[in-house]
């Protein structure tokens, strides 16, 4: 089958970048894969997460660790090097049938179609068995610690698979539930319903998050983003006030890179007259972002943490915070399965119009946003990445 990998065999993650098209062996249930299914992969998403991995700025840990662990479990199993697996295939969000199941697996059939949560918890730890799963101590990710779904077929844990009734949720949409699932999550934290909120980097979880946050009845929305591109497809996904930062103003490139941004600040305190967002959400992951999310919540204001950076991140004047009586929030992936029931919700229900936003703004009705897995080379797929905030791979 053809699959999307990093191969540590072949190439060094520092001296390499992007997938390698390869032809490997479909998957089989062996023994020991009684609770797992395998899917027939029709459409994955492309997302911040693979184009980090693509680069090889994020997650180089976590798939040479993995890897290697990999197969010395393989070895263990058939004491045999010709077994040694040196390879990962990518991808976590994705869409397909089921084609057979193992002799455990009870609720799931053959035939039917399914979407995967990106998250294999354990189940037995302190956080599983406490209504957590989504912070699992053990928990490992589909395409970064195990193989994941950028492939014509993919072996996944059952207990990861999500029905989808396909008469109500199109097919590259459903590809899609994982992502949108994080911005439900995020959204869920506290109640939108007549809040003015404010949303900081508008990449393709954040135009996710417009749409949920009209449909949970947010009044008004301010977006705040610096590219262009994204500022634009925000206003088409609703966004009341655009906020526009010049890129010359961005942190990371002028003066200290933590601190919060004057211009930013001063243009939310006049739309809420002096007052501030009920509700701020961090959906960039830069350390100026999120002082511009602190600086503009109002007093007893929540924000809503997202966004994701290796490394030491700076709060402007803590005194200030603390005494501002602001709540945090630290969002991590979706909860499991309460996220999903609300996506399934908001996703077919046709009157709110989201499935019909994200065809039409996000995926531009499949124009230009849909690479086949037949068409895949380096080239196109680096320029699928640089033109769109989000594509999809058909198998
Ligand atoms: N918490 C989680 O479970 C989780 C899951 C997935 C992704 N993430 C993180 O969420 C963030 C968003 O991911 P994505 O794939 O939706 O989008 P992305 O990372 O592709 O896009 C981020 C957007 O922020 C904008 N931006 C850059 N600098 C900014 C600044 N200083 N202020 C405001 N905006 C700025 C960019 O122009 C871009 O439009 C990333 O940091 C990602 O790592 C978190
Ligand atoms: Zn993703
Ligand atoms: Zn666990």
């Amino acid at each position: 089958m053809k699959a999307l990998i990093f191969d540590k065999s072949k190439t060094a993650w520092e001296e390499s970048k992007g997938f390698e098209l390869v032809d490997i062996p479909k998957p089989v249930l062996n023994k020991g894969d009684e609770d797992k299914i395998i899917l027939k992969v029709r459409f994955a998403g492309v997302c911040g997460t693979d184009k980090g991995i693509w680069h090889r700025m994020a997650f180089k840990d976590a798939i040479l660790n993995s890897i290697d662990h990999e197969a010395t479990q393989i070895y263990e199993l058939h004491a045999n090097d010709a077994n040694k697996k040196t390879y990962r295939v990518i991808g976590h969000e994705f869409f397909g049938e089921v084609i057979e199941k193992g002799s455990n697996v009870k609720d799931i059939e053959i035939g039917d179609m399914v979407s995967c949560e990106s998250h294999v918890v354990c189940n037995k730890c302190f956080q599983c068995l406490n209504g957590q799963k989504e912070v699992c101590t053990n928990e490992k990710i589909l395409g970064i610690s195990v193989d994941g779904g950028f492939a014509e077929y993919a072996k996944v844990p059952a207990q990861v698979a999500w029905k989808t009734d396909v008469s109500k949720i199109r097919p590259e949409i459903a590809a899609m539930q994982e992502p949108f699932g994080n911005a439900v999550h995020a959204a869920s934290k506290v109640d939108l319903k007549g809040k003015t909120v404010a949303i900081f980097g508008l990449g393709p979880i954040a135009q996710f998050l417009v749409l949920i946050a009209q449909g949970l009845g947010a009044k008004t929305i301010i977006g705040v983003e610096p590219n262009e591109k994204a500022a634009e497809m925000g206003k088409k996904m609703g966004i009341d006030h655009m906020i526009r930062i010049k890129n010359e103003e961005l942190g990371i490139k002028n003066g200290p890179a933590h601190k919060h941004n004057q211009v930013v600040f001063n243009e939310i305190m006049q739309l809420t007259q002096g007052l501030g967002v009920d509700v701020a959400f961090e959906m960039a992951g830069f350390n100026d972002s999120v002082n511009n999310a602190i600086s503009s919540v109002r007093r007893g204001g929540d924000v809503i943490l997202f966004g994701l950076k290796t490394g030491d991140f700076m709060l402007e004047d803590y005194n200030k915070l603390i005494m501002k009586g602001v709540t945090l929030h630290c969002v991590a992936g979706r909860q499991i399965w309460q996220t999903w029931e609300i996506t399934k919700k908001l996703l077919e229900n046709t009157e709110n119009k989201i499935q019909e936003k994200l065809w039409s703004v996000l995926l531009n009705e499949g124009e230009g946003t849909i690479l086949n897995i037949a068409d895949y080379s380096k080239e196109n797929f680096e320029e699928m990445m640089t033109k769109n905030p989000k594509f999809l791979i058909k198998f």
